[in-house]
């Protein structure tokens, strides 16, 4: 395998605990944490990187089916924290979400898991 895609799965691989670390309290407790904005700032860097490499290193088209999967949960991520921190910026002593926005951020986490398996699962039926 080469050198830029293995670069690209060990960056998915820690966007995939940045963003856990971001999410999954959010999910839990259904409000904002401290930890919240860093982490998923720090893991959309380690995701657009990882992109790119794999792009770079792909022997296929970038507009595969793995590919696409892959730039929309990458937009959702981006969209969410957008949302996430207007929201915020509108409510600085509130931070429990309104439900639309803990679904929406549920999805998207969901929706970027099923992009990362689809990148296990071309490992894995090489
Ligand atoms: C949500 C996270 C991910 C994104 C945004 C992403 C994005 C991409 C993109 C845009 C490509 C180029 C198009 C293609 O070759 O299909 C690609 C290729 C690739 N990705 Fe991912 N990927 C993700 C997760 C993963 C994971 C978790 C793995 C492996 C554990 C992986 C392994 C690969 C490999 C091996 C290629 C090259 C395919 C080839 O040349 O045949 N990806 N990825």
């Amino acid at each position: 395998m080469k050198t830029i895609i293995i670069v690209g799965i060990l960056l998915v691989n820690l966007a995939l605990i940045l963003y856990s670390i971001a999410i999954i309290p959010v999910i839990i407790k259904k409000t904002l944490l401290k930890f919240t904005f860093p982490a998923f700032f720090l893991g959309i860097v380690c995701d657009l990187s990882a992109t790119i490499c794999m792009v770079i290193g792909s022997t296929h088209t970038a507009l595969s089916r793995h590919g696409l999967i892959g730039y929309s949960a990458l937009a959702f991520m981006i969209l969410d924290v957008v949302l996430l921190f207007r929201f915020k910026a509108k409510n600085v002593e509130k931070t429990t979400l309104p439900p639309r926005m803990y679904d929406f951020t549920k999805m998207v986490y969901f929706w970027w898991l099923v992009a990362y398996a689809s990148g296990a699962f071309i490992i894995m039926f090489r």
